[in-house]
């Protein structure tokens, strides 16, 4: 069985330990960390089998973990990723916006050859990035569109500058165009999907990016469209928000369990 330590107890850490704790995943659960010890101390009382709150997120790679998921922030990535795989411990990561800063990537790749580890990105909220990565060498042009309720924006760096707000948007209103690269940094807690985007196509700053606030709607939905020599491809991706976080896609929380369930998993593995 792999052993799994666990850097982030919120929306998606939680339901990637109940996952294993329910043997849906086939792993040990052996060590978790998160900032706020409440929440390390609420998920483990939900669990039957209790995994060991170390006392930072260092510690996760010290023990003998075979994988540490990161279900925490860019700031935790930054902070640990490379320690994790110097430990000789492969990384799983979900804020993979801290990935668009380019040395932070080139870094975290070269270790990876350096001591033969992987880093594993889940899909996220969004699907078809199998196809995009596949065609990757054909692609001339790519975007995204991000539809979401105003709720679901808030707190975005974006808002400290700008004179739009949030509560007084009554129809669906554009409220940023730009590259997948500013998008990151401006929202960064709501655009993973454009990063993952970017690292699987054409780059942070050919990737096309809006953001859409619309009170109107329950859904947060992504529209990517690609084109190229390979012919286009469109994919809508309708999801409904996790009830803990409205910032975080149902499809999210399940994409990291999948993800994880094929790392511990041996199996037929599908698709590219
Ligand atoms: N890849 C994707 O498609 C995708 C989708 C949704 C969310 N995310 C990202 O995944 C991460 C987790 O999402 P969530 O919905 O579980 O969030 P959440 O806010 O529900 O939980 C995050 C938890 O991590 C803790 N935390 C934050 N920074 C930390 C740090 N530096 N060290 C230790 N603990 C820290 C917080 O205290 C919190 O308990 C976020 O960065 C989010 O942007 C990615």
């Amino acid at each position: 069985m792999k052993r799994v330590g666990l850097l982030g107890c919120g929306a998606i850490g939680t339901q990637i330990a109940l996952a294993i704790d329910s043997g849906k995943i086939p792993a040990e659960l052996t060590h978790v960390y998160d900032a706020s010890k409440d929440s390390a101390l609420e998920l483990v009382s939900k669990l039957k089998i209790k995994p060991e709150i170390v006392e930072n997120s260092h510690l996760l790679s010290s023990h003998p973990v075979n994988i540490v998921v990161e279900a925490a922030s860019q700031d935790a990535v930054k902070d640990v990723a490379l320690s994790v795989l110097q430990n000789k411990r492969d990384l799983m990561i979900m804020s993979v916006g801290a990935l668009l800063d380019e040395s932070i990537y080139d870094i975290l790749s070269d270790a990876c050859k350096d001591f033969k580890k992987t880093i594993y990105l889940p899909s996220g909220a969004i699907a078809g990035l199998d196809g995009i990565k596949s065609i990757k060498d054909e692609l001339e042009s790519i975007s995204i569109t991000t539809t979401k309720h105003p709720r679901s924006l808030k707190g975005a760096k974006f808002f400290e500058d700008s004179d739009i707000n949030l509560d007084s948007i009554v129809s669906s209103t554009l409220i940023f165009e730009g590259t997948a690269k500013e998008a990151v940094s401006l929202f960064p807690a709501n655009i993973n999907v454009a990063a993952l985007l970017s690292i699987s196509g054409i780059g942070s700053e050919k990737t096309a990016v809006k953001i859409i606030a619309d009170p109107n709607t329950d859904k947060n939905t992504h529209h990517i469209v690609a084109t190229g020599k390979f012919g286009n491809m469109i994919f809508s991706i309708e999801n409904f928000p996790d009830s803990n976080n409205p910032k975080t896609s149902r499809l999210a929380i399940l994409s990291a369990i999948e993800t994880l369930r094929k790392y511990c998993s041996d199996e037929i593995q599908i698709g590219t």
